[in-house]
């Protein structure tokens, strides 16, 4: 039996290199030796406020950069969270099981909490629809960047505090896959080394969007700050910056950091920054080639019917199982 795979985006707008680096690269690589459900968490992405018609847009164009980035829709299913409405309820009955302070904890609750103008029930209650995500699929694996992992944490505490109500497997505990930060499970803002490359940030120089044309991502690149010592080593701490560009580098030429270090250590930044740039509009550009392809009426629409189809069918035996544990059914 293959592992079962789960793991979601939001379309919380566009995807970022971060996204790319930290989740879905590994998405395309997992997906010939699991059963993988790839989602795009709409759900989720109502936590702040969105634009209806850009939600809309988003959805759709997130679907697509995951077939363009490689996800086979032959081999993998794709579908759209809401289509699925297994998904909330499942949500709803492990609420039911989640304490408040265990939400209130959350790192990225707080986070978020504090940009908001005003907090809704939804943005604390995020981890536990992931968690209905990932238990609803008997799943495995579930690859996400550094972020998600206290979310993943949340997620086998309600697997297990169910099992252990019922004194049986209710939901498989899954495992987290998160890459170290040396390979890419936190790609850092391009302006603030100390935060993470997040797509819904105001600033659309921290973060290269998928999509960005490639006088675009040069621009971002060459305007990355940097630190003043103009030396290029790999050093998280006191060099954030650097090392956060060095990992891009990395991840991109698949070279070792190392081998970087050394084929640049008697240039400066400005030489880096410029091959950085070349690599990553490289890295893209089969992407962004075959995301024109997806756009034709109708091509993403299909994929995500047949997708939701296959969802729904295999998430419904794992939420009657619950239902049935908790005599409501
Ligand atoms: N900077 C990052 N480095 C590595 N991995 C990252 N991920 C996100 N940012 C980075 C991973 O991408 C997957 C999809 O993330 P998400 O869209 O579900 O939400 P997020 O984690 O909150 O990502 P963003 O881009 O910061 O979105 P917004 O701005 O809407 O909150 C996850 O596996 C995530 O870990």
């Amino acid at each position: 039996m293959k592992k079962r795979v789960f793991s979601g985006v939001q379309p919380s707008g566009a995807l970022t290199l971060g996204n790319y680096l930290g989740a879905i690269r590994n998405f395309v690589e997992l997906q010939h030796e699991a059963d993988c459900f790839f989602c795009v968490v709409d759900l989720h992405s109502l936590t702040v406020p969105q634009d209806p018609v850009v939600l809309k847009e988003n959805i759709k164009n997130t679907a697509r950069l995951f077939v363009a980035a490689g996800i086979d829709p032959e081999v993998s299913t794709i579908f759209v969270q809401s289509q699925v409405p297994a998904h909330a309820e499942l949500s709803w009955l492990l609420e039911c099981h989640t304490y408040i302070g265990e939400l209130k904890r959350m790192t990225q609750f707080k986070d978020k909490a504090q940009k908001q103008e005003v907090v809704t029930t939804g943005l604390l209650t995020y981890p536990v629809l992931m968690a209905a995500d990932i238990l609803l699929y008997n799943t495995d694996l579930v690859p996400v960047g550094e972020d998600q992992k206290q979310h993943l944490e949340i997620t086998r505490d309600l697997a297990v505090r169910v099992n252990n109500r019922f004194q049986e497997e209710v939901f498989k505990v899954p495992e987290p896959y998160i890459p170290p930060r040396s390979k890419g499970g936190r790609i850092m803002s391009l302006t603030d080394p100390l935060e993470k490359m997040s797509k819904s940030s105001p600033n659309p120089k921290s973060y290269i969007a998928l999509l960005d044309p490639p006088e675009v991502i040069k621009k971002k690149i060459m305007s990355a700050v940097t630190d003043s010592e103009a030396v290029i080593r790999y050093d998280e701490e006191a060099k954030p910056a650097i090392s956060n560009l060095l990992v891009i580098y990395s991840l991109c030429s698949g070279q070792s950091i190392e081998a970087i270090t050394e084929q640049y250590a008697s240039t400066g930044y400005g030489q880096f920054k410029k091959d950085l740039a070349e690599l990553v509009i490289e890295t893209l550009r089969p992407l962004q080639e075959k995301v024109k392809t997806l756009s034709a009426p109708g091509a993403i629409e299909r994929i995500l019917e047949a997708g939701a189809e296959k969802a729904r069918a295999a998430a419904a035996p794992h939420l009657r199982r619950f239902q049935e544990k908790l005599g409501l059914r």
